[in-house]
């Protein structure tokens, strides 16, 4: 499986892990573009674009209100491959950085802590005025006002639409220059800036594993690929890392 990996000593791996709603497809929250995924049922212009919600706040606010309430579920607990990803940073502490494009929160649930939500959150309204962002765990709309300007504004859900600028971009480019190793798990790779971290992790020298539950569209770039159910696979790899380093 890391045959051809150099003998780095475990603590000072430089990690970076890349997550996408794969990850959280069997902890019962629909992924965007398999059958049946989100995409089928609702418009990326209408739901995630900065003019959608100008057209339509209503429909954009009961969207996200719906996600947040299934989140909220006490059905909606991490898998298998949540726990493996925070052992990982267990083990690595500092090394280790978890960028996700999911914008639940079952990375922080199982455990991690450096965690990069380079797309937002599901937790998290933002001010239309200044962009402050506060916590939210229940529904939003226009009623809900900032307690940031004076007089106070409407807040939007803080999730980073089509047209805008992920979060962390800086924080992100820089860990993926330093990485030894870039995983990628669970996403089509599909989505840009974060469908080119691979090519970046590849110009730094790491070594790049993808895994997923099929090919994406940049499989080729990836070094080192498992096709699966993230529960089975992500587990075992972590495993396979964890087991083939000197922890000394
Ligand atoms: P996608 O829905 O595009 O891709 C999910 C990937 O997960 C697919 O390649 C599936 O094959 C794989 N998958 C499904 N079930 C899996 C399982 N049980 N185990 C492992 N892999 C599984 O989701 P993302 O790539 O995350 O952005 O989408 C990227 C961005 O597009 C999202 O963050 C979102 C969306 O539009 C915004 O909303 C801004």
């Amino acid at each position: 499986m890391l045959a051809n990996f150099p003998p780095y000593k475990l603590k000072q791996l430089k990690v970076v892990v890349l997550t996408g709603a794969g990850i959280s497809a069997e902890s019962g929250l629909k992924t965007f573009r398999d059958n049946n995924g989100l995409w089928e049922e609702h418009s990326i212009e209408d739901v995630a674009t900065p003019d959608g919600f100008e057209r339509n706040s209503e429909l954009v606010y009961r969207f996200y209100n719906q996600r947040r309430r299934q989140l909220l579920s006490p059905d909606v607990k991490p898998n298998k491959a949540h726990l493996a990803l925070a052992k990982l940073e267990r083990v690595l502490g500092n090394n280790f950085t978890l960028v996700t494009q999911n914008v639940d929160n079952l990375h922080q649930k199982s455990g991690n802590k450096n965690v990069l939500h380079m797309h937002g959150s599901l937790l998290s309204a933002r001010c239309l005025r200044s962009g402050h962002c506060s916590a939210i765990y229940s529904d939003l709309d226009h009623s809900n006002q900032c307690d940031c300007c004076q007089p106070t504004n409407s807040l939007r859900p803080d999730i980073v639409w089509f047209g805008e600028m992920p979060k962390f971009m800086p924080q992100i480019e820089e860990c993926l220059s330093q990485a030894d190793i870039f995983i990628s798990i669970g996403t089509s790779g599909t989505v840009y800036p974060a469908a080119g971290f691979v090519s970046l992790a590849n110009q730094s020298g790491a070594h790049t594993v993808e895994l997923n539950m099929e090919p994406s569209s940049g499989y080729n770039e990836f070094a080192e690929k498992h096709y699966g159910p993230a529960t089975e696979i992500v587990s075992k790899f972590v495993d396979t890392l964890l087991k083939g380093f000197n922890f000394d």
